[in-house]
């Protein structure tokens, strides 16, 4: 079982010994209620991975382990088979003792974009809110946060993490909680906070903004990515039904509306760092993720449209600070 005691151990005492008041209560009622039909035999498929203390562990430039001796050929096919049983495999890439796990997103790109517009996450407590399998997180670890706590409602995306983090030592800076941000009290402890790829989701965005500052310190940092459209700041998409297929999106406002959201919401040094419009190559088909992918939710003669004929993916990264 994904057992959490240790990561009540690892928050009794600091900032966030408060959230054990409701954290605990809140997990016993997720265990009960709601569990995904497949969420027993994903966890077995974790439960059937080795722990695996990596020689190499690198997380600075990639996710990335290796053993001085490889693994025998029989035991890389039998992970390989585990792992594959959890697909589809959408955030990464991962190379783990040279299986390399080919995901849907080219996430390290979104890391590299990102990157050198973070202050420094040495010794940081840092919150990734719909952190996915948690690809990021491993990269923030790299980046030498104290402790990176990821928020992610998916249960296959637990158990990808919770398999990764077998194969690498069973590292004790990252945990994945399967909460989502509207479960969270007002922490107010971490220095900095992570929303990527969530805001479009949520019916509410500038809710989200709130509950978004309600967990950051006094001069935290919020890093903000999300859809957006070209456009004034005046201009928002809000799709009529789907959006490139997704029926769960909301607001698409331009990067200069949401730095007005972000202002209006009480934050400050607000600064739009990054627009990129998602190619064929980032987002993609692979062997670990076998569905459909950007290619079948665009136009299919106009790359700057999506099926539905709104403007194609572009997405923005803001940085923010709360006062
Ligand atoms: C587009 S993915 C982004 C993943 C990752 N942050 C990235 O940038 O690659 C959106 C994620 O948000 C998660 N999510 C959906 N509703 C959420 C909520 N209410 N709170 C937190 N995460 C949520 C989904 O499960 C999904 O993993």
């Amino acid at each position: 079982m994904i057992d959490f005691g240790h990561f009540y151990q690892q928050i009794a005492i600091g900032p966030l010994s408060h959230w054990l008041e409701t954290l605990p209560c809140q997990i016993e009622q997720w265990k009960k209620t709601t569990q995904h039909g497949q969420f027993n035999s994903w966890q077995k498929i974790v439960q059937n991975l080795p722990n695996i203390t990596p020689t190499d562990l690198d997380l600075k430039t990639a996710v990335m382990a290796k053993n001085e001796y490889p693994l025998c050929p029989k035991e890389k096919q039998r992970i390989t088979q585990l792992l594959k049983s959890l697909m589809p495999w959408r955030k990464g890439p991962f190379s783990l003792y040279d299986i390399d796990i080919d995901c849907e997103w080219r996430s390290d790109w979104k890391w590299q974009r990102i990157l050198p517009y973070l202050s420094p996450l040495t010794d940081k407590l840092v919150l990734d809110v719909g952190c996915g399998n948690g690809y990021h997180m491993w990269r923030m670890v790299g980046e030498g946060a104290k402790m990176v706590i990821g928020i992610d409602p998916t249960q296959l995306f637990l158990c990808q993490f919770a398999a990764v983090r077998k194969l690498i030592g069973n590292n004790q800076q990252a945990y994945l909680l399967p909460l989502g941000i509207e479960q969270l009290p007002s922490l107010a402890a971490f220095d900095t906070v992570f929303s990527m790829g969530v805001l479009y989701h949520r019916r509410s965005p500038l809710d989200h903004l709130y509950q978004l500052k309600n967990q950051l310190v006094s001069g935290g940092e919020l890093i903000l990515e999300s859809l957006v459209i070209d456009g004034d700041e005046n201009q928002c998409l809000i799709p009529n039904d789907r959006y490139a297929q997704m029926r769960n999106v909301y607001f698409i406002p331009s990067a200069k509306m949401l730095k007005i959201w972000l202002e209006k919401c009480g934050f400050c040094d607000v600064y739009i760092v990054d627009q990129t419009v998602t190619t064929l190559e980032e987002q993609r088909k692979t062997a670990w993720m076998e569905t459909e992918s950007l290619a079948n939710f665009l136009a299919p003669n106009n790359i700057h449209l999506t099926v539905e004929g709104y403007p194609a993916p572009l997405r923005a990264t803001l940085v923010a600070k709360k006062r």
